[in-house]
């Protein structure tokens, strides 16, 4: 039977299921089966895949609740597939926070979780202060002042690399 491969995201404004649809077309292109879900659509059966990806943008810090919860609920079934885990978030625009190694999320997100999947990876993200509400909007001009990013509120950047994804989609569909 063909390998079949499941992908569930959360995603808030978009940029990591525009990541995910990139994905998809990576196995697409090789003529592989695909599904993608969004985290609050998934019927939460993973029998039916032998890989899966899960992919999370970073809001405040943390990753999507109910990914999180998924994995904890999931992890003896995850443990026995391919799996493949990215975090999308502005940190890692930086070159020196932009791997899973050096990436902070990255980093606690696996100290606050048991579980190793066969990939990890990390893309930096978008950043459009016209879309966030006004708190929001202050909040991360703030957080891009700390960090010494752009904070006019005209900006609107696409910090993903998406050589990067095409490079993370060719190796997922060889695990
Ligand atoms: C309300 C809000 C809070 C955010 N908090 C963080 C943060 O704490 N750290 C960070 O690196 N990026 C943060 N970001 C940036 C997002 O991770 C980034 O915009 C990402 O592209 C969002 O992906 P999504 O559209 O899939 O949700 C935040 C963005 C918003 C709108």
């Amino acid at each position: 039977m063909d390998v079949k491969t499941g992908i569930i995201y959360s995603s808030v404004d978009g940029q990591t299921l525009k990541i995910c649809n990139r994905l998809r077309d990576e196995f697409l292109q090789n003529n592989q089966n695909v599904e993608l879900f969004s985290i609050n659509d998934f019927n939460g059966d993973i029998s039916n895949y032998d890989k899966l990806i899960i992919g999370a943008s970073i809001r405040y810090g943390v990753h999507n609740e109910g990914i999180i919860d998924f994995v904890k609920t999931n992890k003896i079934q995850l443990d026995s597939i391919k799996t493949a885990f990215f975090s999308v978030n502005l940190v890692a625009r930086k070159p020196e926070k932009s791997t899973p190694s050096t990436n902070p999320y990255v980093i606690k997100f696996f100290k606050t979780i048991d579980w190793a999947p066969t990939v990890v990876e990390v893309f930096a993200g978008k950043l459009d202060y016209k879309k966030y509400p006004f708190f929001d909007r202050i909040m991360i001009q703030f957080i891009m002042w700390m960090t010494k990013g752009p904070t006019d509120s005209s900006t609107k950047i696409e910090y993903t690399n998406w050589d990067k994804v095409a490079d993370f989609g060719k190796q997922l569909t060889k695990l």
